[in-house]
Formats: structure tokens, sequence, C-alpha cells
């Protein structure tokens, strides 16, 4: 049988799409089947000591990241250019009828090294790249500002349960009620990994707001690479939120489950959107919680800079 192409087209007729997914507990975590259907296949992925995982709670610059390794890497090449982002550094886990399998499409990656985009919470990551001693890159964002964006992303993507009104959102994420779950969970877990595993890289989206370049030559030092002046201030160029956004390749324009009527990938890109979603109220409560589930004071995140 002819093999899919590697486009993300669920159907030419949007009337045809599946109903939007439940959330579902899977081994302690809140799910949709989207990520879990392929459970066995991606939990027997066979990772190589060179592959770079870039691990993130949903909306946390997941796709900045990816696009940095990515130029630094290979640099701008007819890959970038013809290439959709989402294919070149595969998500791991999606398994969604009519597109390939992230885990298929990390098999097939031609580069070295692969760079493997997951949303999993650490104890879901596939044993092998652990054992393989791989690089790990971790995106952290701040709450507020995480949850803002996730919200929006779940009112445009059919593939995402549907978000409903905005103050029910901010009790589902407290009580992480979330596809990929707790965000408290996830960064704490996250950073309590690097603690005995140090090769992973842990970031944070705020950081990379305030000052991309810094960033990038953090990222260079943890992955060994050295690059000329001239070579980190194009790729910062490249990546800057206006350049990504305008890029068909870097904005997920191709994928027919977004609907960008309803709201763009790329949307903001800015640190203290929140302020413009929370009412005061909803702000006191939520960092009330907040102060209960972060007890673990050496993680910080910034909501403005
Ligand atoms: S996903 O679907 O989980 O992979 O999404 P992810 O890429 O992690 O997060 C999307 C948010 O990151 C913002 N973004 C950027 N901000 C600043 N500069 C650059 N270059 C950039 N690229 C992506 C994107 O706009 C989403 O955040 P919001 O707040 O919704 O704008």
């Amino acid at each position: 049988m002819a093999e899919e192409p590697a486009t993300f087209r669920m159907s030419s007729d949007k009337d045809k799409l599946p109903p939007r997914p439940e959330l579902f507990d899977f081994h302690g975590v809140s799910m949709t089947h989207y990520f879990t259907d392929n459970w066995e296949n991606i939990q027997n992925f066979q990772a190589r000591p060179d592959d770079i995982l870039i691990a993130t709670y949903p909306k946390a610059g997941t796709t900045w990241v990816s696009y940095i390794l990515d130029l630094l890497y290979f640099g701008r090449t007819e890959r970038q250019t013809s290439i959709p982002i989402f294919e070149r550094v595969p998500f791991l886990e999606i398994f969604v009828p009519n597109m390939p399998s992230g885990k298929d499409l990390a098999d097939k990656l031609p580069t070295s090294p692969r760079l493997i985009k997951t949303h999993f919470p650490v104890q879901f990551v596939p044993k092998s790249f652990w054992e393989q001693n791989c690089r790990v890159i971790y995106v952290g964002r701040n709450a507020k500002d995480n949850m803002v964006s996730y919200f929006h992303f779940d009112r445009m993507n059919m593939v995402q349960p549907a978000p409903g009104d905005w103050s029910n959102y901010i009790h589902r994420f407290m009580e992480g009620n979330m596809a990929f779950g707790s965000w408290y969970d996830h960064v704490n877990d996250w950073w309590k990994k690097k603690q005995t595993y140090p090769k992973i890289h842990y970031m944070l989206f705020e950081d990379m707001v305030e000052d991309t370049r810094r960033e990038i030559d953090k990222l260079c030092s943890f992955l060994g690479l050295s690059h000329s002046d001239e070579d980190k201030k194009r790729v910062t160029t490249g990546v800057h939120f206006d350049n990504m956004k305008k890029d068909d390749m870097a904005n997920y324009s191709t994928i027919e489950v977004m609907d960008f009527k309803i709201s763009p990938f790329m949307r903001k890109g800015k640190v203290g959107d929140w302020k413009n979603h929370f009412t005061v109220a909803q702000s006191e409560k939520f960092d009330e919680d907040y102060k209960k589930k972060m007890t673990d004071l050496t993680l910080q995140f910034r909501t403005e800079i």
C-alpha cells in the first residue's frame, strides 16, 4: 500500500473531522487517546545516543526551541523552507487518524542528530532515551501565560478537548484536568529529574523572551556547539516571533485541524498576556493555590519581565 504523504491533513472536508476527544485518566495523568493510542510502540521507541529530546508542557515554547535547534544543527537549507517544523521535529506520541504518527516520523528522520518533541510528563518518556544517555532540553513557562496560551490553542485545535469557558478552564488547569495532566507536576517532576540526570538543560520561556541570544549561547554550550557570533546572530533573527509567524513552515498554517480564524498558532509570544485574561479575584485565588503546590523554591517562574 502506498504510504500516506507526510502532511497533517485530516480531510479536505472539515465537517468530517472526528468529534473532539475526551480526557481520561491514564496511569494517573489526564490524557486524550490521541496521545495514548500508540503507547506500546512509543514505549519501545529506540532512541540513539545523539538524539535530542525537546520536552515541554504544551504551549511552553516547544516550537520556538525546536526551530532554534533545527537552525543550529542544520542551518537554513531547503529542508527548512519546504518541510514543516512538525515533520522536522516529530511529536513522538501523536497518533491521529490520517496523519503520519509521530513515532513513524521519528523513526524515518534522516537527520543526525534527530530532534524529537514530547509533551509527556517525565515518567512517560520511553526508557531508551535514558539508557542511551540522550540530551534533553526542557522548556518551562509561567503557569498563567502557559494556561492562556493553552486556552486559545484548545479553542482552535479540533483534536483537543473543547476548552469550555475561561473561569471553568482556570479551575480545570488548577486541577490538572488537561491533556498531559497537571502543569504543576510536569514542571516539578522534570525539575527533579534534572537533579539525578545531568543531561537535562532546563530553560524558561520568559528568559528566551528577555534575551534570546543569551539563551542560544547557553544552549550551544550545553550541546557542545561552537558557532560563530555571526551564525548565532542569524539564528536569533531567524527565530524572532515576527519571522516565525510569517513562515508557513514554522507557523502550523498547513495543519487543517487548527482553525486560524479562531486563533493563530503563533498568537502573541509575550510574557504577561495573562493580565488581559484573569480578573483580580481569579488571579488571587490562583496565586494562593499556586503557593501550596509549588513548594520547591529552587524552581521560580516569572509572570512578568
Ligand atoms: S505546542 O503546540 O505545545 O507545540 O506549542 P508551543 O510551541 O510549545 O507554544 C506556543 C506558544 O509559543 C509562542 N511562540 C513564540 N513566542 C515568542 N517568540 C517565538 N519565536 C515564538 N514561537 C512560538 C506562541 O506564540 C505560543 O504562545 P502564545 O502565548 O499563545 O502566543
